[in-house]
């Protein structure tokens, strides 16, 4: 890890409550694996050289095993913010996922909790405490994402104490509502306060952005807006729209690597004759994955002739398993799924596969390479970038890409995807039909909208603007 503080060369400090490997104890062991999430993705483009990443293993670990996990994790430019389990419990499931996580993704009824709000404050002071010790002068700072909205202040009061100069960068990965959803939350206000702290603010969309900037107007006395600035005494923070990609040559060359080329040939051959339908996403409620089963559900009612002509192979990878609501759509998820499966499967076939786990990047890559479409139908999504990876495995087939229109990619994807409504089932039941019905000739021009959007923004420059 970077510490060597004897070097003057600026380096970037990123910081995010995910480290891109997550660190497991297995029977006395710590096993090492990389994360899942878009986040992880997003940021995986860039060169080892590049960065230092700091962020929480994701499980408490002793002080005596703490030198073998951070050599693990050094070998990733990454380093541990060590947390006391039932801290960062309250910080992560207890405030992040139960409460900031829905109410930036549209939802209303969320109820605050002082004891995780308590947590949240705490482990944002410990993670400045811990990137300060990190932070040279010059470096750039790179905060992500909503589990660390109070962290771009105190790093700023810290700075200005050490006389370091940082310029402080904050991403957010998910939507940022309209003022009525947001106004709900008693502490929002030290929270736009906490994320003024940066210098420059960026968001998926302009539509996210529009609503930072008017919620920061609305709530907040002593700002002024000008244009994409917003003026906090006597600072001016940029806001800006940075669009998040993939690293598209990972994906379009995973395709040709031996590994992958050996299970495109057995899935094709398993598959033959079939219209496979991919859905990737995380096990969330924001993903849509009831809306995606009753579309579905309605598509096979629609057109029984198609039963066993299609497949969708469903893959929800495990997520936040301690928060209630996630353990609900789990339990929801697998009935629905029983009861498409117990009425149109057949001795033959069966027109959906579920798999509750998450896959390696080859199986993952074979899969978007062999699907005819990428069915995606999230009830709200910071961007989606499991669209643009299908699109990246697409270059032989051509497959079509049915979309929520209330994704972050649905802004940049709208050319060449087809649009849905996840609430109407009728309407991605029909999406669908047109997307499994749709001409080779159609496909090709639409692919090639697609390619030239993904293959052209490949990465996220907060800080060259
Ligand atoms: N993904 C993964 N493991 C899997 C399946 C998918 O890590 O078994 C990755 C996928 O390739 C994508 C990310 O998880 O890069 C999901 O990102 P997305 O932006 O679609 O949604 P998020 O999970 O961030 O809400
Ligand atoms: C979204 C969030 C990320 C998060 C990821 C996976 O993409 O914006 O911050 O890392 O989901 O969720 P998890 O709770 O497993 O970190």
């Amino acid at each position: 890890m970077g510490s060597d503080h004897s070097s003057s060369k600026p380096r970037l400090v990123i910081v995010s409550n995910r480290l891109p490997l997550s660190v497991e104890q297995k029977n006395d062991i710590f096993e090492v694996t990389q994360s899942s999430g878009g986040l992880v993705s997003a940021l995986r483009g860039l060169k080892a050289a590049d960065y230092v990443w700091l962020g929480w293993p994701g499980v408490a670990v002793n002080e005596g095993d703490m030198e073998i996990v951070d050599t693990a994790l050094a070998k990733e430019n990454a380093a541990a913010i060590y947390l006391d389990d039932g801290l960062a419990k309250d910080h992560y499931n207890g405030f992040s996922n139960a409460i900031l996580w829905p109410i930036l993704h549209y939802q209303s009824g969320v109820v605050m909790n002082p004891d995780a709000w308590e947590a949240y404050r705490r482990v944002n002071e410990l993670f400045a405490d811990r990137v300060i010790q990190e932070a040279r002068d010059g470096d750039l700072i790179w905060v992500h994402d909503y589990h660390l909205f109070l962290l771009p202040q105190m790093l700023r009061d810290r700075l200005h104490v050490q006389k370091k100069r940082c310029l402080i960068g904050f991403s957010l990965h998910t939507p940022f509502p309209v003022d009525d959803f947001w106004r709900g939350l008693p502490v929002q206000e030290d929270l736009l306060r906490g994320i003024l702290g940066s210098d420059v603010i960026g968001f998926h969309t302009d539509e996210y952005r529009k609503n930072f900037v008017t919620a920061c107007d609305i709530l907040l006395d002593s700002v002024q807006l000008k244009d994409d600035q917003i003026q906090i005494n006597d600072r001016i923070v940029k806001t800006g729209k940075y669009v998040v990609g993939i690293d598209y040559e990972r994906f379009a060359t995973a395709i040709s690597d031996d590994k992958v080329k050996s299970r495109i040939k057995e899935l094709e051959s398993l598959y033959k004759g079939k219209t496979v339908i991919i859905g990737v996403d995380r096990m969330d409620y924001t993903k849509g994955l009831p809306e995606k089963m009753e579309g579905f559900r309605v598509f096979l009612d629609e057109h029984p002739e198609l039963s066993d002509k299609v497949i969708l192979i469903q893959i929800a990878v495990p997520s936040r398993e301690d928060v209630k609501k996630y353990q609900d759509l789990e339990g929801e998820v697998s009935k629905r799924v029983g009861q498409i499966i117990g009425k149109h499967a057949s001795p033959h076939s069966t027109p959906l596969l579920y798999i509750h786990r998450s896959v390696s990047f080859e199986d993952l890559t074979a899969l978007y390479s062999i699907s005819d479409v990428c069915l995606l139908t999230s009830r709200r999504d910071g961007m989606n970038l499991v669209a643009s990876e299908f699109v990246a495995c697409q270059k032989v087939r051509h497959g079509v890409l049915v979309l929520s229109e209330f994704t972050g990619a649905a802004s940049f994807l709208n050319t060449g995807s087809i649009l849905c409504n996840p609430s109407s089932a009728e309407g991605v039941s029909a999406a669908l039909y047109r997307a499994v019905t749709m001409g080779q000739e159609e496909r090709r021009k639409n692919y090639e909208e697609l390619r030239d959007f993904v293959t052209t923004h490949t990465r996220l420059d907060i800080f060259l603007c």
